[in-house]
């Protein structure tokens, strides 16, 4: 039984989705925890009614970043994870944090990544005249947003799209790739080879 541990800094959907499909689909693992860096992360509510274990480790007690890092890290090693998902959490990382969970660390990214890494990424693709935007799930390596690809979603972009169309509209897919990926990693179907990752089954990395 391989164990997770989500972090959160908001709304939590793509953990709300993760832990859905990780009970529903009888995973060989468990959401065991469901950290935040902000005490009003909402995903901490939705994680306390199913009975997971929550934590806050508030950045904003921290002078320096890597003491956060350090809180963290001790905070998510108390539940002794064998991957942990960054879930719409919102602060960098810094190196020796993503090197202390290398190969077991992901994100997901709404863009469709090496593009548009960092923040507003569906007002820059569509200031941009993106007719395609998407999601990326990939291992976290110490460049932000950047790391080996996992699954990517494609999603296209509709005349009158806002950025809140997009947004909602790419976190649909959002809900069906990241259980997807975090299922082939507690499956051990993910096979890393440098930048590259290949699922063992060959299934499709890409939903369009
Ligand atoms: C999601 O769209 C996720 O891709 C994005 O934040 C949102 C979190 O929503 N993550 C990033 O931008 C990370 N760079 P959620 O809290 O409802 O899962």
């Amino acid at each position: 039984m391989k164990r997770i541990v989500v972090l959160v800094s908001g709304r939590g959907s793509n953990m709300q989705a993760i832990v859905q499909r990780c009970a529903d689909d009888g995973w060989p693992a468990a959401v065991v925890a469901v950290l935040a860096n902000r005490p009003d992360a909402q995903g901490l509510e939705f994680a306390r009614q199913r009975g997971i274990a929550t934590a806050v480790v508030d950045h904003k007690l921290f002078a320096a970043r890597e003491e956060f890092d350090a809180a963290l890290a001790r905070a998510i090693d108390g539940f002794s994870p064998d991957l942990v998902v960054l879930a719409g959490f919102m602060r960098i990382l810094g190196a020796a944090f993503v090197r202390h969970y290398e190969g077991r660390l992901l994100n997901i990214h709404p863009s469709l990544l090496p593009a548009f890494a960092g923040l507003h990424t569906h007002r820059r693709a569509l200031a941009a005249g993106c007719k395609a935007v998407g999601a990326s799930v990939h291992f976290v390596t110490p460049e932000l947003d950047h790391g080996p690809i996992v699954i990517q979603s494609v999603v296209p972009v509709r005349p009158g799209d806002d950025e809140e169309r997009l947004a909602a509209r790419v976190l649909a897919t959002e809900h069906i790739i990241y259980p997807l990926a975090v299922r082939w990693f507690v499956e051990d179907k993910l096979e890393l080879a440098g930048d590259l990752v290949r699922q063992r089954d060959g299934a499709s990395q890409v939903l369009m």
